[in-house]
């Protein structure tokens, strides 16, 4: 959902290191930038669960991150404690659905929200293309906004 998102950083010149379980589907999007600005992509297989891991993986960037775009199923808190532990002035931006509900928390005081929401067209709805998604929150990383939502969430009665 997010490989575009990835893409479009790396079109920018931007550095980014992906995460993600499958070595098949961080090979594919390795394989969707051009060979000529590979060399910024960066890819490490790792499931996040697995919290020494996922420390070992984030550990082996090799510059200091600037952002974080953490799209963490529920339950994200161990996720996202641990990032903001490894790298307490990063900016933390969570992806989270239409309808997930984000804990004020300490850290989580701090993170940037990007809510998934749908689009409404004439007298139907439907949810967000993945290009809609990474085009959204790439918008958002640049905005600098605290809380963003690609689409909308109301009337949530109109949801698809
Ligand atoms: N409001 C909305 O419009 C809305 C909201 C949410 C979702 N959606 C839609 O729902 C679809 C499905 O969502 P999805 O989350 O299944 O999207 P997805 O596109 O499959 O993204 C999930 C990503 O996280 C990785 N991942 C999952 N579990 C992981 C783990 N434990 N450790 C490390 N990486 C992990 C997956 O790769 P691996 O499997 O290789 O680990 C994959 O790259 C999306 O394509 C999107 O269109 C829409």
């Amino acid at each position: 959902m997010l490989a575009g998102c990835v893409r479009g950083l790396i079109a920018r010149g931007d550095r980014v290191t992906a995460l993600a379980r499958s070595q098949s589907s961080l090979s594919a999007l390795s394989e969707s930038v051009p060979a000529a600005d590979r060399d910024r992509l960066r890819t490490h297989p790792c499931d996040y669960r697995d919290l020494e891991a996922l420390a070992h993986a984030l550990r082996s960037i090799p510059v200091h991150p600037s952002a974080a775009i953490c799209w963490v199923h529920t339950p994200a808190e161990p996720v996202l404690e641990l990032v903001r532990a490894l790298f307490p002035d990063i900016d933390l931006l969570r992806v989270v659905g239409s309808s997930t509900e984000v804990p004020r928390g300490d850290g989580a005081r701090f993170d940037r929200i990007v809510r998934l929401g749908f689009v409404i067209e004439g007298d139907r709805s439907r949810w967000l293309s993945n290009e809609e998604i990474s085009n959204g929150v790439v918008s958002a990383l640049l905005s600098g906004q605290p809380s963003t939502t690609v689409g909308t969430v109301t009337p949530w009665d109109a949801h698809p």
